[in-house]
């Protein structure tokens, strides 16, 4: 219970906020480079850092690259990076086939990590969209996203990352029953030490335009992904979906997009009490790029407080676009 407050003047609540050392002893969440996982974009080629136009600031790199981004994120104190990959419109084919390839560039990228950068953690992206022809995370037929033949292909592609190396699995596809068929696969694979971050709450967002572009998949898409990612008016159902994904052996949870959904976070991290994730996602991060750009915000002073607002919801991390920036920044401010 509260106790009751003092009446004005004896409570005076301005008396914490008069100077920095007050405010520093007084603030009840603090952010650190220890709260970032780092999405990347990996491409083919060689010494390629592309931009990617609708990122201000991302680019897309090939493998050498990615080593070198993985080196720098280690160095700024940041424990985990996640893998995606951009594949050209060539390289995806209707049984998606490059998923599972143990040398697509995502796997690749893995494996090089872990060989020069190996004290930084490897998070991949488990879903068909960047091998699929149509753009979606699940195989199609006559136009339905179909369940359980896609996890079986999310099988497949979670074994290949794991034997690549990794060490967090990430599958982004909001197909029924993946987590369980993969953490049973990891398992018997020889994979214990695999974890699995569940992106368990994924709405239906127009927030992930410029992660399409980054990663080839706008042009692709056929439609939209409603029959499998999370209606924005729910929130209920975003507590089935994270205790479902507990009990089938998930290790983290996630809750995605990040900023428009903080209030799924705190209800997550109370329900649960197990690691909450947030992902910040891409038209999150362009938007404040944007008006940074134009003069319109402080764009630094933006970002430290979007940050800021995940652990204050209750979050334990966030996979943000900033992290290098961020931890940038903060490891100065230390
Ligand atoms: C797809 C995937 C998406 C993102 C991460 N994995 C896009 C989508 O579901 O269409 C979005 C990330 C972002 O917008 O930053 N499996």
């Amino acid at each position: 219970m509260r106790p009751t407050q003092a009446p004005f003047p004896a409570t005076r609540l301005r008396r914490t906020r008069q100077s920095p050392a007050l405010r520093a002893l007084t603030r009840e969440n603090s952010l650190s480079a220890d709260d970032f996982i780092w999405p990347v974009f990996v491409r083919s080629g060689e010494g390629i850092e592309e931009p990617v136009p609708s990122m201000p600031g991302v680019f897309r790199r090939s493998v050498d690259k990615i080593v070198d981004a993985a080196r720098e994120a280690a160095d700024l104190g940041i424990p985990a990076i996640c893998i995606f990959p951009y594949t050209g419109l060539e390289e995806r084919t209707e049984d998606c086939a490059g998923a599972w390839d143990p040398d697509n560039h995502a796997n690749r990228a893995i494996r090089a990590i872990k060989a020069a950068v190996p004290e930084i953690a490897v998070m991949t992206d488990v879903a068909l969209d960047t091998y699929n022809i149509n753009g979606h995370d699940g195989f199609v037929e006559n136009g339905e996203i179909v369940n359980d033949r896609t996890v079986e292909a999310l099988v497949k592609m979670t074994l290949s990352q794991a034997e690549a190396g990794a060490d967090i699995i990430g599958p982004s596809d909001m197909m029924d029953g993946r987590i369980g068929a993969m953490r049973a696969a990891l398992e018997s694979e020889g994979h214990q030490r695999v974890m699995i971050l569940s992106y368990s709450a994924k709405y239906a967002s127009a927030f992930y335009g410029p992660f399409r572009d980054a990663v080839g998949a706008s042009g692709a898409l056929t439609g939209d992904k409603k029959t499998y990612q999370m209606d924005p008016g729910n929130s209920d159902e975003a507590l089935r979906l994270i205790e479902r994904d507990l009990s089938e052996g998930a290790d983290m949870v996630m809750v995605k997009p990040g900023l428009p959904y903080l209030d799924i976070c705190r209800r997550v991290k109370e329900t649960f009490s197990a690691p909450t994730y947030a992902y910040q996602v891409s038209g999150e991060y362009s938007m404040i790029q944007a008006a940074a750009e134009h003069g319109w915000i402080d764009g630094e002073k933006v970002m430290m407080e979007s940050l800021m607002a995940f652990k204050r919801a209750g979050c334990d991390g966030i996979l943000t676009y900033f992290a290098p920036a961020a931890a940038r920044l903060l490891n100065k401010q230390r």
